[in-house]
């Protein structure tokens, strides 16, 4: 098998994998030899479609501080974040906004010239800095335009990584990789591997996400022997479009949106009578599904029954300058000017607070793997993460990723020794094992069932008797899915191959995810449920770990929580 070297190789060119790309060219002066592997083109990357902003304390003066950013962000974890890794975070931030700014970012800007920051959920200062509602757009061209200064870098433009390896001493080692527009299969070998491939939001059928983001950087660590940590805190952003379940950035609550119920009421009085719509995502989505079970909402098409987000009150100007991109998609989508009509939203599968197991520096159990964005879990967002608390994690941990790998170079690790072996079997189940499946059962239909089952089973509000019924029924998608069959046996853009590989992934995803939410008896965040409704602090006070078991079930373990600081109390808002 043909073999590539590169001194580094970054898996996904996201906000963190280019931040990343970006530090560690700064770092070596340029003189590292980078690999960048994505599925998609590099500027298709899910990051492009973040809207409302990223977090960031720019205004001490005006009564903004660090203290009360990580306490925001803690009280809107439910109090499962690490508070040493929220410290960290709330003092990245600032100086990762500046340099975006002096790289030439667009921001929005206020009369005085000052970055424009809005307010967002559960946020106690305006704090995401915007660049109208196509922030992550125009962070991810910056980002690419920075780094295309230096020339080390190599594009693997849609590739698919199909495994991890490692050596005999488990360190990595390379990827495998299928290169879809040349059909060839070979490994990438480098002395450090950055995860940094995103989420795994389209294991739900009501997604935000763009249909590429299928957890592969997740599913090939845990493969690789590397913990999911915290996978049951599924993050439902309150205001998806329906039926398409697009975004609509909370930057529309942040700018002053209501949401009603039928009776026309503005119902988050109910619930969080101070923060109202900007209450932090968790609570805000249990309260729009609570008027909707209760039958406060509208009927909405196919089954998805809706509350109105309704901007009409704030005026033309201002949606054309703050939110032109959601006036265009209301109008593209529904045929509706949400100057003139509400929005008719529902709760929407949006973010993955858990992820790869990874320590305060990014840096995984396996000494030359790191992992940063959304695929990372260094215990920042606990139980439900903060708006524009995300862009911004993948641009301080990108950079703080990118300068522990420069540092690591510096000490002259080795090339792990290449297990020839493993890869030529990874490349057997690839192409002979997947590709010449001839199977009665559809990958495509397959996946359509999981996230279906995945809406249904594990949504806004859970029970023990439903995720044990979605368990059996993910137990019965995996030996449906022994038996498929792909069409398509050609080598070169084999989209077939690539579903069948992406579909195997989220099944393996999917029951991690039950795994854990199951064994968690409490409601915490992301993770409600209708027998536990309580959080339960001296049982729950934990990040669940979940092992991959090769051809059993997943292993469950836990590990304490840093308080460094704030102990948990009620949250109210
Ligand atoms: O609503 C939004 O614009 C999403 C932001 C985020 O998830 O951080």
């Amino acid at each position: 098998m043909q073999q590539i070297t590169h001194d580094v190789v970054i898996l996904g060119t996201g906000l963190s994998g280019l931040r990343a790309a970006v530090e560690l060219c700064r770092r070596t002066g340029g003189k590292v030899d980078i690999g960048v592997v994505a599925k998609v083109q590099i500027m298709r990357s899910h990051s492009v479609c973040a809207e409302g902003g990223t977090a960031a304390m720019m205004r001490p003066e005006e009564g903004d501080s660090y203290e009360l950013h990580a306490w925001d962000t803690i009280k809107g974890s439910d109090f499962l974040a690490d508070q040493d890794v929220v410290d960290r975070f709330v003092h990245r931030m600032p100086d990762e906004i500046r340099l975006l700014d002096h790289w030439g970012l667009p921001w929005s800007r206020r009369e005085d010239g000052r970055i424009m920051q809005r307010p967002f959920g559960g946020h106690s200062f305006p704090r995401a800095c915007m660049a109208a509602d196509k922030t992550g757009f125009f962070e991810m061209q910056t980002l690419y335009d920075t780094l295309v200064k230096y020339n080390n870098f190599k594009r693997y433009d849609e590739c698919f990584v199909t495994s991890i390896l490692t050596d005999d001493n488990g360190r990595f080692a390379g990827l495998t990789v299928y290169d879809a527009p040349t059909g060839e299969f070979y490994a990438i070998k480098a002395k450090a591997l950055l995860i940094a491939s995103g989420g795994l939001g389209t294991l739900y059928g009501f997604t935000t996400y763009s249909q590429t983001v299928t957890g592969d950087g997740h599913a090939m660590a845990y493969r690789a022997g590397i913990a999911l940590e915290d996978p049951e805190f599924l993050q439902f952003h309150p205001t998806g479009l329906v039926p398409s379940g697009i975004l609509m950035t909370e930057g529309c609550r942040g700018e002053g949106g209501y949401l009603r119920n039928s009776k026309g009421e503005r119902f988050m009085e109910k619930y969080a009578a101070k923060f109202m719509e900007l209450a932090p995502r968790d609570i805000v989505s249990r309260s729009e599904m609570t008027e909707i079970l209760e039958g406060r909402g509208f009927k909405g098409p196919e089954g998805l029954d809706y509350i109105q987000l309704d901007l009409t009150h704030l005026g033309a100007d201002r949606i054309n300058k703050r939110l032109p991109l959601i006036r265009e998609v209301c109008m593209k989508f529904l045929g509706l000017d949400p100057i003139k009509q509400p929005i008719p939203i529902r709760p929407v599968a949006h973010y993955s607070m858990g992820g790869v197991e990874v320590d305060i520096d990014g840096h995984s159990k396996i000494e030359n793997i790191w992992a940063a964005g959304e695929v990372a879990c260094y215990s920042l967002h606990g139980a439900n993460r903060l708006g524009c608390n995300s862009t911004a994690e993948c641009l301080a941990w990108g950079g703080i990723t990118g300068e522990n790998i420069a540092k690591y170079l510096e000490t002259n690790p080795k090339i792990s020794a290449f297990p020839e072996a493993k890869a030529n079997e990874e490349e057997a189940r690839v192409f002979k094992g997947f590709l010449q499946k001839d199977g009665p059962e559809s990958p495509y239909k397959i996946k359509k069932e999981l996230r279906t089952l995945m809406d249904e089973h594990a949504g806004v509000y859970r029970t023990g008797d439903s995720m044990k019924e979605g368990l059996r029924k993910i137990g019965d998608l995996k030996e449906r899915f022994k038996k498929i069959g792909i069409q398509d046996k050609g080598r070169v853009y084999n989209s077939n191959l690539f579903h069948a590989l992406e579909c195997e992934n989220l099944l393996d995803l999917a029951e991690a995810l039950l795994t854990a939410a199951l064994a968690r008896e409490e409601s915490r965040g992301g993770h409600a449920r209708r027998d536990f409704t309580t959080r339960d602090d001296v049982k729950f006070l934990k990040h669940s770990l979940v092992y991959y078991n090769a051809g059993g079930k997943p292993k469950l373990d836990y590990k304490p929580v840093a308080i460094t600081n704030w102990k948990p109390v009620e949250r109210k808002y």
